[in-house]
């Protein structure tokens, strides 16, 4: 049987609802699986400190991310339709507090993919869907083009701000917990956040900007408008046409 692997790139500042999207549609989705891109942060001692605040940046793109091995798996997931073993995920240790969809959204999507997959299956093709969530999914040239499906989940400003300090903190791939030091969003987070993002929309206003096409075809989700479950009918009805 011939495999096809579908990667669907859920990208969004911290806290917009990525995981909490990306969960909802990996129950859905028959054969799907979640890349978590917070498990290619490097080891915390890697770290870089920030110039100016003395704190480790946790968040600015370049420094952020181990982008060869996340590339690396991301390439080795797209041939062979398996996380390789050897990448561990510390998704679990991350509190989440559940955000439920109504059960009908749920059955419906999944009684549709299932016979999708059901039919390619018969035609000797097999789906796995690869959900990418990250917070920067969309800088790496090379990560935007391994992604078949790119979706961007925005969420205002104070909404953002607010999740993130209810959070108690981050486990680190080395499960110690990461809490945000004082001004750590104000001066590491959302700037970090405005400096990947600003590029891809109109007006460098991550805020309020369309996309402008600097990433092909992005679909810009905005998360406060719609509750989980309309975003799930949302993605759901674009991943039906792939
Ligand atoms: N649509 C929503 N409506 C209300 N609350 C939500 C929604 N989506 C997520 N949340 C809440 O916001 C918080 C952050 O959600 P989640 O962990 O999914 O975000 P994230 O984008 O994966 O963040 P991070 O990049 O920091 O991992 C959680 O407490 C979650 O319950
Ligand atoms: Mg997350």
């Amino acid at each position: 049987m011939k495999t096809r692997v579908i990667f669907v790139g859920i990208g969004g500042a911290t806290c917009s609802g990525k995981t909490t999207l990306a969960k909802h549609l990996r129950k859905i989705l028959p054969g799907s699986v979640i890349v978590h891109q917070d498990d290619f942060a490097p080891p915390q001692e890697l770290i870089p400190m920030h110039p100016e605040y003395n704190v480790q940046d946790w968040d600015s793109a370049e420094g952020a991310i181990d982008w060869p091995r996340m590339i690396r798996t991301l390439r080795e997931v797209k041939r062979t339709g398996i996380i390789p073993p050897e990448h561990y995920s510390h998704d679990h240790l991350n509190e989440q507090r559940d955000v439920p969809i109504e059960q009908d959204t749920f059955r419906r999507w999944h009684e549709t993919f299932t016979r999708i997959q059901d039919e390619r299956e018969k035609e000797g093709e097999k789906i796995i869907w690869v959900l990418v969530d990250g917070f920067l999914l969309f800088w790496h040239p090379e990560v935007i083009e391994l992604l078949d499906v790119r979706m961007f989940l925005r969420v205002p400003h104070d909404v953002l701000k607010k999740r993130r300090n209810e959070r108690h903190g981050y486990h680190t791939a080395e499960g110690s917990l990461w809490r945000d030091p004082p001004q750590y969003w104000e001066q590491i987070v959302w700037p970090a956040y405005v400096a990947a993002h600003s590029r891809m929309v109109e007006g460098g206003d991550v805020e309020h900007g369309q996309p402008n096409g600097a990433v092909p075809d992005l679909i810009l989700i905005e998360g406060l408008e719609m509750k989980v479950g309309a975003m799930v009918e949302r993605v759901c009805a674009r991943l039906e046409e792939q």
